[in-house]
C-alpha cells in the first residue's frame, strides 16, 4: 500500500516598501519547502479572511512603521480582520525594521498572544536580511512546515 504524505499548506502574508521584508518572505518560503511543505506568498492587499480555510499555518511579515506601528493602509486593516479568525493554526511574525530596537516586533506578538493566537515564533531583520537573519528566516519557514 502506497503512504499519503499530506503536506502543509503555508501562507506568507507580507507588506513590504522597500523590499527588506519582501526579501525575508522569500527566505521563510524556502525554509517551508525545504520542510516538504507548499508555501504560497501573497501580499496583504491580496488576503482576507475568505482564504484562511486554504492554509494550515502562517507566516505575517510587516516591518515597523509609523512608529513602533505595523503599515496601517493595507496590512493592519487585513491582520485586525483575520487575528480573530485564525483558530489554532500555527503563526509566526516577522519583518525588518531600522532606527529602533525592534520594539514595534514586541507589541505585535504581545498583541497576537492576548488575542489567543498560536504564536509559535518570531523573527526580526535589520534592513536587508544579512546571513545569519537569512538562516533565521528559513528556520521560521521550517518551523510552519
Ligand atoms: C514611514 C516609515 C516609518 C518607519 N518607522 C519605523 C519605526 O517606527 N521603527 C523602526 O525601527 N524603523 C522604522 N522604519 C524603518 C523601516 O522599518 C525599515 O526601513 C525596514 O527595513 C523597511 O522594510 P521594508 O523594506 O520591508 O519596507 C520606518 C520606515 C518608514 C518608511
Amino acid at each position: 500500500m502506497s503512504k499519503e504524505y499530506v503536506m502543509s499548506k503555508v501562507a506568507i502574508v507580507y507588506w513590504s516598501g522597500t523590499g527588506n521584508t519582501e526579501a525575508m518572505a522569500d527566505l521563510v518560503a524556502q525554509g517551508v519547502s525545504a520542510k516538504g511543505g507548499e508555501p504560497t506568498i501573497i501580499q496583504a492587499s491580496d488576503f482576507d479572511a475568505s482564504r484562511l480555510k486554504e492554509f494550515d499555518a502562517i507566516a505575517f511579515g510587516c516591518p515597523a512603521m509609523g512608529d513602533e506601528d505595523l503599515e496601517d493602509s493595507e496590512f493592519a486593516p487585513m491582520y485586525d480582520e483575520v487575528e480573530p479568525l485564525l483558530g489554532d493554526k500555527k503563526v509566526a511574525l516577522f519583518g525588518s525594521y531600522d532606527w529602533n530596537d525592534g520594539e514595534w516586533m514586541e507589541l505585535w506578538e504581545q498583541r497576537a498572544e492576548n488575542a489567543g493566537v498560536n504564536v509559535v515564533d518570531s523573527l526580526i531583520a535589520k534592513d536587508y536580511p544579512d546571513e545569519e537573519a537569512s538562516a533565521e528566516c528559513m528556520r521560521l519557514g521550517s518551523l510552519l512546515a
